[in-house]
């Protein structure tokens, strides 16, 4: 099937046209994170706003760039939630409108079903596996039985790890989003130069908190400013990121060992930082796991995941009604309920 996805949750304007749920013929994702940074955050009726300026244009590129007709197109695959509503309405909206005009179906899909299924358009991963999905608003552990099958075993009761990243760096005084400029900083870093806490590492669940992490920092920066470019905040980010990293991998492993999972997939925007890229590769060298990180470009938000799940759901005859709301909040585990 040749399915055109659209992913609208957030700050990136997403449209890609995947073949049978694997292959991506194109992939086009416009970015508003320029327009929020001087925000300091996402400004969600901004980001409405933006994308209903870009959700035309970039679809149509998406098209343009797969080298197809709309009228080649067989279903389309669009972000239900979670997300911000209004944000979400506007890719839903423009879903059911063309899945209408041209008599196709249409399906909602969560969020974070597209990041942990990512990995499938690199290659297939065998069912069961452990997934640890980690972006600016999910810092989740599921047991994944196949599509449409999650449990969560473990998640954060407070802030994501993104959160954590980005609301580091703006104690720091970096821009937002600022988890790729931690990652750069922190490799020129000495990871022991300065001594954070690892929050409920130790605590025999699989749930994570980040909030005292970001408070330790608040408290380190009113002792020791810092100044950019310096070594001392070099080390200051290495030191967070191992910090975050040795926590998600502690918990990875304690899921791993409880589910007798053999293969970890690591997915969302975090999955970018190559410290957590090196950090699994180790445990699942250690532990002999086989590891699947999609490439960068697959771990953030993008539209071409959703096609994943999409397919599957499409051609299992699961289309969603035409009735279908957007939601702000969804759980994974009952992500097949009242849409499908
Ligand atoms: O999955 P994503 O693109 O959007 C959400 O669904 O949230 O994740 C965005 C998050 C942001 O918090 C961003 O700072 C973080 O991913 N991020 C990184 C890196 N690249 C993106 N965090 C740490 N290191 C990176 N290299
Ligand atoms: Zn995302």
């Amino acid at each position: 099937m040749l399915l055109l996805a659209i992913e609208t949750s957030c700050d990136e304007t997403a449209a890609a046209v995947v073949a049978d749920g694997r292959e991506i013929r194109s992939s086009v994702v416009s970015s508003q994170i320029a327009v929020h940074a001087e925000y300091g955050g996402v400004v969600p009726e901004i980001a409405s706003r933006k994308h209903l300026e870009m959700i035309s244009p970039v679809i149509a590129q998406a098209l343009k760039e797969a080298g197809v007709e709309l009228s080649a197109i067989q279903g389309i695959a669009v972000t239900r939630g979670p997300g911000l509503s209004g944000a979400l309405l506007v890719g839903l909206s423009v879903a059911k409108a063309m899945a209408s005009a041209r008599n196709i179906p249409f399906v909602g899909v969560h969020h974070i079903e597209g990041h942990l299924l990512a990995a499938f358009l690199e290659r297939a991963v065998e069912f069961p596996f452990l997934a640890l999905v980690v972006s600016g608003g999910h810092t989740h552990l599921y047991h994944v039985e196949g599509i449409g099958r999650y449990r969560t075993l473990g998640r954060t009761i407070d802030d994501a790890a993104g959160e954590a990243f980005d609301k580091s760096a703006k104690i720091m005084g970096l821009e937002y989003p600022g988890g790729a400029r931690i990652d750069a900083l922190a490799r020129e870093g000495d990871a022991t130069a300065v001594r954070l806490p690892r929050p409920m590492m130790n605590d025999g669940s699989l749930n994570f908190s980040f909030s005292g992490l970001k408070t330790a920092m608040l408290q380190h920066i009113g002792k020791h400013p810092v100044t950019f470019p310096s070594q001392q905040a070099n080390d200051l980010c290495a030191s967070f990121q191992a910090a975050v990293c040795d926590v998600l991998a502690f918990k990875a492993e304690a899921a791993l060992r409880q589910t007798g999972a053999q293969r970890l997939v690591v997915a969302g925007g975090v999955a970018c930082n190559s410290g957590l890229r090196a950090r699994m590769g180790e445990l699942a060298s250690r532990l002999g796991v086989e590891l699947h990180i999609p490439g960068p470009a697959l771990c953030g938000d993008n539209a071409a995941m959703l096609a994943v799940p999409g397919d599957f759901y499409l051609e299992n005859g699961m289309a969603s009604p035409r009735t279908m709301d957007a939601v702000a909040t969804w759980d994974m585990d009952r992500v097949g309920e009242g849409c499908r």
